[in-house]
């Protein structure tokens, strides 16, 4: 089992633009459990267009990759504005993935709460509640993170509502 202690949150730069266009093809193959109309292209590739803004938005693009004792684990991609908050700086995950094998040794809890110590402000969680596992990871943590404080609201969504939790990570914010 991995040991979480060993998780980092390394800022991605342009040069890491394959590793991520590959992790993003694991994950949008397992969002297409959720999302059944997701399909690969001709090539077989899922493809993500948005990847290269955030090397030319870096003010409100965020590109980290999760590493576990220096091996990848995972990545989160974060954008300053958020699809669920009117507030242009509200802080949203845009895609968070774990590693399979890194998967249910706290990784995942310990990276989003490394993101938000990173990226300190308003921020906004937005999971489909067809994807069962991913809501359950998020109610837990951002309630662990917030100490029960966030708000939750649901959005309409296909073929699944989405549930918005909102908090604010204070600067200060410490937490295990
Ligand atoms: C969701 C995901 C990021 C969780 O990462 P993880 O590293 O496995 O999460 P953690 O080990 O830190 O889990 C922390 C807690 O969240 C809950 N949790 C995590 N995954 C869960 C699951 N599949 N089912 C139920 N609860 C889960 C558990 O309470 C867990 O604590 P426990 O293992 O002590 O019971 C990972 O499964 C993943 O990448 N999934 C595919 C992509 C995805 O859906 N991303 C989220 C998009 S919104």
């Amino acid at each position: 089992m991995a040991d979480s202690n060993t998780t980092a949150l390394d800022e991605a730069t342009s040069s890491d633009a394959l590793l991520l266009s590959n992790l993003l093809e694991l994950y949008i193959h397992d969002l297409s459990d959720v999302f059944p109309g997701i399909e690969p292209g001709a090539d077989g590739r899922f493809g993500y267009d948005k990847l290269p803004l955030y090397w030319s938005e870096r003010e409100r693009r965020f590109a980290f990759i999760i590493r576990c004792a220096g091996r990848i684990a995972g990545f989160v991609l974060a954008t300053r504005g958020s699809p669920a908050a009117e507030d242009p700086d509200v802080l949203d995950i845009a895609e968070f993935f774990v590693l399979r094998r890194y998967r249910r040794s706290g990784v995942g809890r310990r990276a989003a709460v490394l993101l938000w110590q990173r990226l300190p402000g308003k921020w906004t969680v937005r999971v489909s509640e067809g994807n069962a596992g991913a809501l359950a990871f998020w109610r837990g943590v951002v309630s662990e993170f917030t100490n029960g404080a966030a708000t939750d609201t649901t959005r309409p969504g296909h073929p699944s509502p989405w549930r918005v939790f909102s908090f604010e990570s204070a600067p200060e914010h410490v937490t295990r």
